[in-house]
């Protein structure tokens, strides 16, 4: 199949397509998702919380992200890879963005990055995409600002969510993530771009959809947030499994002859 870039996705939206959106951290992951046929594979910085065990997204860093995101690229043949900008690498200088989102791009096989933000990092986006990385723009609830946010909230403020979204377009930006927001301000941030925008939390009339990966299978024993849709339990698959696994070996029925020398 071929590759989905960011011409793929402008299309999608002027075609009136649906764009399909998850985490991936890992080779296997990623490689089963490319199968599935997600066109887009986010190395969320959602990683410090689903794989580290974290409880926000700050603590994980830069050469953590290339880590998992060597990986993913890696793995995926058809998807784009999207790898996001850990805090602060896209609050500190505007040069230290532009190195940071570099070595996306040199040290693995991904496609582009994404940095918190909207009207505020308009420079900064557009000296990244100058620079020939393209950057997806998050606006809405910005995880990385949940300390002088008090907590994780619905964003409420439309004309602010429009202004960021403008602002991020205007600067180059390819997409714009919209996480959080009442549906009817997803569907007016969407009507005032002409990128393609992907919801979280952010109602129906995006072009696209995003979730953490660990949410949509039941692979995390966390809180889920109302807009998560659990698809599977994969934590009982595998509880099961290693369950079944250290009977057998209690029972001395594991290894079988077959499964010996
Ligand atoms: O880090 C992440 O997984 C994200 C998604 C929640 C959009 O930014
Ligand atoms: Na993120």
């Amino acid at each position: 199949p071929s590759r989905v870039t960011i011409r793929t996705l402008a299309k999608m939206r002027r075609d009136g397509e649906s764009i399909s959106m998850l985490t991936a951290y890992d080779f296997p992951m990623a490689q089963v998702l490319d199968e599935a046929g997600i066109d887009v594979l986010l190395v969320g910085d959602s990683l410090a919380m689903v794989v580290q065990g974290h409880s926000t997204t700050l603590p994980v860093t830069m050469d953590q992200m290339l880590y998992h995101a060597e990986m993913v690229g890696r793995a995926a043949k058809r998807a784009m890879v999207v790898v996001d900008l850990p805090f602060p690498e896209g609050q500190l200088s505007i040069r230290r963005s532009i190195a940071a989102s570099a070595r996306v791009l040199k040290e693995t096989q991904c496609h582009a990055i994404k940095l918190e933000g909207g009207a505020e990092a308009a420079k900064r986006i557009d000296a990244i995409v100058t620079a020939g990385i393209p950057v997806m723009a998050h606006v809405g609830l910005r995880p990385q600002n949940v300390h002088v946010d008090g907590g994780y909230r619905v964003q409420r403020n439309e004309q602010q969510l429009i202004a960021d979204a403008k602002a991020a377009e205007d600067a180059g930006a390819f997409a714009v993530l919209i996480e959080c927001v009442p549906s009817d301000i997803g569907k007016a941030i969407t009507d005032a771009v002409s990128v393609p925008t992907i919801g979280i939390g952010a109602g129906k009339n995006t072009t696209g959809q995003v979730l953490v990966t660990h949410d949509l299978i039941g692979f995390h024993s966390g809180y889920l947030p109302k807009f998560v849709r659990q698809t599977a339990n994969v934590r009982s698959v595998i509880r099961d499994a290693a369950a079944t696994y250290a009977d057998s070996i209690r029972r001395g029925e594991f290894p079988a002859d077959k499964e010996s020398f």
